[in-house]
């Protein structure tokens, strides 16, 4: 994870850590468990991770969600997440492959950005101004956590 404000980049974890709680985002850096190179669902490699952090703040499902340049129509899927919005519920993602950027404008200071790449969980908390973009690799995929089951609204 690196996060680059107006003023400075962030690189060590422990600082990242600090100043996203500042702004009340929580992150997290996990190893997988499950190592078996025949397991291929980021779901069973983060299984124990997943089911802790749903007891930490009582999230209830989660799946997985990849971005390509496989993926058809990738430009319109993409369009959406990159203007700024927000949600009535936390926006909790893992990166278990690939990279991307989230922007966070906290409004009480100016925006920054958090490069997130594998190993990496932010959770956005809601209400929370922010946006998403893919780095120019175009690929990522994403465990994504939730209260209740996905909900979709997205307020511009
Ligand atoms: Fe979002």
């Amino acid at each position: 994870m690196k996060i680059v404000t107006k003023e400075k980049t962030i690189t060590s974890s422990k600082e990242a850590k600090d100043f996203l709680g500042k702004y009340g985002l929580y992150a997290e850096f996990w190893e997988p468990e499950e190592v078996d190179p025949s397991i291929s669902d980021a779901l069973v490699r983060f299984k124990s991770q997943i089911e802790k952090l749903k007891k930490k703040f009582g999230y209830a499902s989660a799946d997985v969600c990849e971005l390509n340049t496989k993926s058809p129509n990738l430009d319109k899927i993409l369009e959406p997440f990159m203007k700024e919005h927000h949600h009535t519920d936390d926006e909790v993602r893992f990166t278990a492959e690939g990279e991307g950027i989230f922007g966070i404008n906290p409004l009480v200071d100016p925006p920054f950005k958090i490069y997130v790449e594998k190993g990496d969980l932010l959770v956005v908390p809601a209400n929370t101004r922010h946006w998403f973009e893919l780095t120019e690799k175009k690929n990522i995929q994403c465990i994504r956590v939730f209260k209740e089951n996905p909900k979709w609204e997205a307020i511009y």
